[in-house]
């Protein structure tokens, strides 16, 4: 073999052991045995070295050496990484089958999610179909069209946030302090017949305690239709909180005010709790009667300012704040545990 026939087999060995390493092809007993040894390509051309002549045998003994030396690191730091990578894999702990899988804890919906449910379940079950309107209002939609003139009294109670922007006539905008803007935005848009709901957030410049909150929720309902009386309103609304709240409730109308009614009424429900047989009931206060919605007739002016007829059409309408009926059916006795968000309130509502 000539001097230069060694090294190009020298350098075909050192290439086909790189690219067995960098296609990631060998582990480190097959690199020993194909190159390093005793039988290994390097070692047997190392033995060539004998049949070359003796002054350049000298040379090409320093590069064969250095070649071996190479292969032999690159060999063994494959080898270390694999050691390491077993020795990892022993020590790790055998998996044990018997032990009781991870729970992952079961997420639920608010109560406050789970009374809006119930309250759109009992409202499409009396054929209601579900409306929406913005949190941001105008004040044309949450006071002006619904009767609340500008300076009316009526406006105090429902003092509220607002916004740096101006409404198409020029007022501030505001967050929605009622659900009964959806009345409005619906009836501008739909002519009757028509029955809606919609339950959702509002907001009121409230000292916050166990009953206030400065962002609450709200249900509407709206019907309106030919003919519309007191006495459809009257059996609707009792048919609602009997679904909600079981067949033996009552409902009872008190005469009140709101301006978009006319006329108006608080419905009450008898206690669910002590059925009016405790003087001492601390959720009645012995009354015996439950205040939970206000409602009425539409008020001629509401219908107008939506460009309807009054003459032609009536309809009633009716609301409630729905934290008050989620107080009730979970027993829960501060309007703020709704917002604080402790699970461990949470947990027990599912
Ligand atoms: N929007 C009223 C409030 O926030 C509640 C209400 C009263 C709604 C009478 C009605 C109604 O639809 O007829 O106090």
């Amino acid at each position: 073999m000539t001097p230069e026939e060694w090294k190009g087999k020298l350098s075909a060995i050192k290439d086909s052991f790189s690219s067995l390493i960098s296609e990631h092809k060998a582990d480190y007993e097959t690199l020993y045995q194909r190159f390093l040894g005793r039988k290994g390509e390097l070692s047997l051309l190392l033995r060539d070295l004998k049949d070359i002549a003796a002054e350049e045998r000298r040379n090409l003994g320093v590069l064969g050496n250095a070649a071996k030396q190479e292969l032999t690191a690159a060999a063994e730091k494959i080898k270390s990484a694999i050691d390491a990578h077993n020795q990892r894999c022993s020590s790790a702990p055998a998996i044990d089958i018997t032990l009781p899988g991870v729970n992952f804890p079961k997420g639920s919906l608010h109560p406050l999610t789970q009374t809006m449910d119930r309250i759109s379940g009992a409202f499409l079950r009396l054929g209601f179909s579900l409306a929406s309107g913005p949190l941001v209002e105008d004040d044309w939609h949450c006071f002006e069209a619904l009767n609340f003139p500008e300076c009316h009294p009526a406006r105090d109670m429902q003092d509220t946030f607002y916004v740096n922007a101006k409404d198409d006539r020029g007022k501030d905008k505001l967050l929605r302090t009622q659900t009964s803007t959806v009345q409005i935005r619906v009836m501008e848009k739909q002519n009757p017949p028509l029955r809606v709901f919609h339950p959702g957030r509002v907001f009121r410049n409230e000292a916050v305690d166990a009953s206030h909150a400065f962002a609450f929720h709200q249900v509407e309902g709206l019907y309106v239709d030919k003919n519309v009386t007191m006495a459809d309103l009257k059996w609707t609304v009792d048919a609602f909180m009997k679904d909600l709240f079981g067949s033996s409730v009552r409902t009872r109308f008190n005469p009140s005010y709101f301006p978009f009614v006319e006329p108006g009424a608080e419905v009450d429900m008898s206690c669910i709790f002590c059925k009016g047989q405790s003087e001492h009931c601390p959720v009645c206060k012995g009354t015996g009667w439950l205040e939970l919605l206000g409602s009425g007739m539409v008020h001629p002016n509401v219908l107008k300012a939506c460009g309807h007829d009054p003459e032609v059409w009536s309809g009633f309408a009716f609301g409630c704040g729905i934290e008050r009926f989620a107080m009730l059916l979970y027993g829960i006795n501060d309007m703020r545990m709704f917002f604080e968000n402790d699970f461990r309130i949470l947990e027990q509502v599912r």
